[in-house]
């Protein structure tokens, strides 16, 4: 009797296991059915080439990514394999199947077009300890509001003010030798004057680092280590889950500890006073912009605010030290080149730059051209779409996107494409762009397209020419104290592995 009930629950375990097969490969075969139709309609050919040898997991993709960052050569190996694979081929990232691009048209479909149909959610959870939820790490209703909430603060008026960028030049002139023998990393200097402009424009009080050496200041240790903990945990796509690190969680606790302080300050600034009165109403009684301030007079959220804060220092601090790092490390191994923005400089006759002045300045966003600070950047597909390049043998057909796929676009390798900027794409020649006959728009993007472009773009811009004019007033040689060539050094943004060791002597 026994063996006969044990008997029958096999068979029910059985077919129930046969059941779901069956249901498991129907919705398979359903989906497949679906997406044929799917791309049909939209006239899509697959991709022709693939990077993987293992189709199934990509294990052998990850294990040559793992390799290449080891040698520091990511994105020169990633221009090799669109050479060997074409503008559009397809990858593999554990369970995540990765379409790989550097079509200008693609990559306006997927950031403005078709912007809907993509999200960051795959970003989440590794920014999310650091960062909160705020604009750079949330999509849809989240991401609207955190924008609309930040845009303000980068109001023409706000963007232009320049005290603060020429008040910490004298810090940062300070720790240049000037004897045209002794080098100097000008990139750690540039990390450290964006500490400071960055924390004066957030929080209204520069945490100073210029005036310190750089063990001397917990916060700027600990948001460093925060960064390259995040870089460390991104990479491992989805195995991130498993990632512990106990250093990266007190980095950040100390991090949001910080900026915490400023969200306090910043609602007590602007609360009534008891006469009923803002004590700083930031558009009539502003004695200085201050970004916390401006955040809080719009709400009162602490946790909003805190968020805010962090996600804008991650987008603003390193992405203009790293501009102005590659761009100086280039200035200085040519000569030339230094010696023209000099002449350029030279009409100012000496006197401070002014906001309109500064835009005029093409060698600061051209630099953006070879080495793009934000290099490699995704989307992730909300919902079956298409992209209009890419198909077929020769790339020229729309291509079927399943929902979930990532979608993969190398500003880096697109930047240096000879077909968009001739055979001398890979030389650094900002004067390109003078004849005007160069337009290349959606395929010349450091600062992204479509509504999640870089809010921060005119701020950077204007800051980088800054120092840049500066530099150019007070030193006459600029001298690369490095044999070698630029190589990269890539986490969330890209700086240059061996710094920027130079020597000067003064105008
Ligand atoms: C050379 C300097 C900079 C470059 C090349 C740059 C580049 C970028 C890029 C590529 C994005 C898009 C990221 C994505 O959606 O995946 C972005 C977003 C953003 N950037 Fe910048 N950025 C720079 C400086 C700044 C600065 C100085 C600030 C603020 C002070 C800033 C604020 C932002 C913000 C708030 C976003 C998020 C926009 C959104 O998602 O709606 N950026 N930036």
């Amino acid at each position: 009797m026994e063996m006969y009930s044990n008997f029958q629950l096999e068979r029910v375990a059985m077919l129930a296991a046969g059941l779901a097969t069956i249901a498991f490969i129907s919705l398979r075969i359903w989906r497949l059915f679906i997406h044929n139709r799917f791309a049909r309609r939209h006239g899509c050919q697959p991709v022709a080439r693939s990077a993987n040898k293992d189709p199934f997991l990509g294990l052998d993709t990850i294990r040559r990514g793992i390799r290449a960052a080891r040698e520091h050569k990511t994105l020169e190996k990633s221009c090799e394999r669109f050479r060997l694979y074409g503008n559009t081929y397809t990858s593999k990232m554990f369970l995540t199947p990765v379409i790989v691009s550097v079509e200008p048209e693609n990559i306006k479909t997927a950031l403005a077009v078709n912007f809907t149909d993509y999200g960051i959610a795959h970003r989440f959870e590794v920014f999310k300890p650091l960062l909160g939820k705020g604009i750079f790490d949330t999509d849809g209703d989240h991401w609207a509001k955190s924008r609309a909430l930040i845009r303000p603060n980068f109001a023409r008026d706000q963007v232009a003010d320049l005290t603060m960028f020429e008040n910490l030049i004298s810090d940062l002139f300070a720790l240049i030798p000037r004897d045209g023998k002794t080098v100097v990393d000008l990139q750690s200097l540039f990390f450290r004057y964006t500490t400071d402009s960055a924390t004066e424009f957030l929080f209204g009080e520069s945490v100073g680092s210029l005036q310190k050496s750089q063990s001397e200041f917990g916060f700027t240790v600990a948001f460093n280590y925060a960064l390259n903990a995040i870089t460390t945990k991104g990479m491992l796509g989805p195995l991130g889950v498993f990632y512990r690190d106990r250093k990266a969680d007190e980095s950040n606790r100390i991090c949001r500890e910080f900026a915490e302080q400023f969200v306090e300050k910043a609602i007590h600034a602007v609360q009534p006073d008891q006469e009923g009165e803002e004590k700083t109403n930031p558009q009539t009684k502003r004695q200085k912009y201050i970004f916390s301030h401006e955040l809080a007079s719009r709400t009162s959220d602490k946790r909003r605010i805190l968020d805010e804060l962090m996600n804008v220092l991650i987008a603003g601090r390193d992405t203009t030290a790293s501009l102005l790092s590659n761009m100086f490390f280039m200035l200085a191994k040519h000569p030339a080149i230094w010696a023209k923005l000099r002449a350029e400089v030279a009409s100012l006759e000496g006197r401070l730059p002014t906001y309109t002045e500064l835009r005029n300045l093409k060698y600061v966003k051209f630099s953006l051209r070879l080495h793009p600070v934000v290099p490699v950047n995704d989307r992730l597909a909300m919902r079956d779409t298409v992209l209009p390049m890419g198909g077929g043998k020769d790339g020229l057909s729309p291509v079927f996107v399943p929902k979930g796929t990532l979608f993969s676009y190398n500003v880096y390798a697109m930047h240096r494409r000879t077909d968009l900027y001739g055979a001398d794409a890979e030389v650094f020649r900002p004067e390109r762009w003078e004849d005007g006959r160069l337009q290349p728009r959606w395929g010349y993007l450091p600062f992204n397209g479509g509504p999640r472009i870089c809010l921060g773009q005119q701020y950077a811009l204007t800051e980088a020419a800054y120092v840049t004019v500066r530099m150019a007033q007070e030193f006459q040689v600029l001298e690369s104290r490095d044999a070698g060539p630029w190589e990269e050094s890539l986490t969330l943004t890209l700086c240059s592995l061996n710094g920027t060791k130079v020597s000067v002597t003064p105008a």
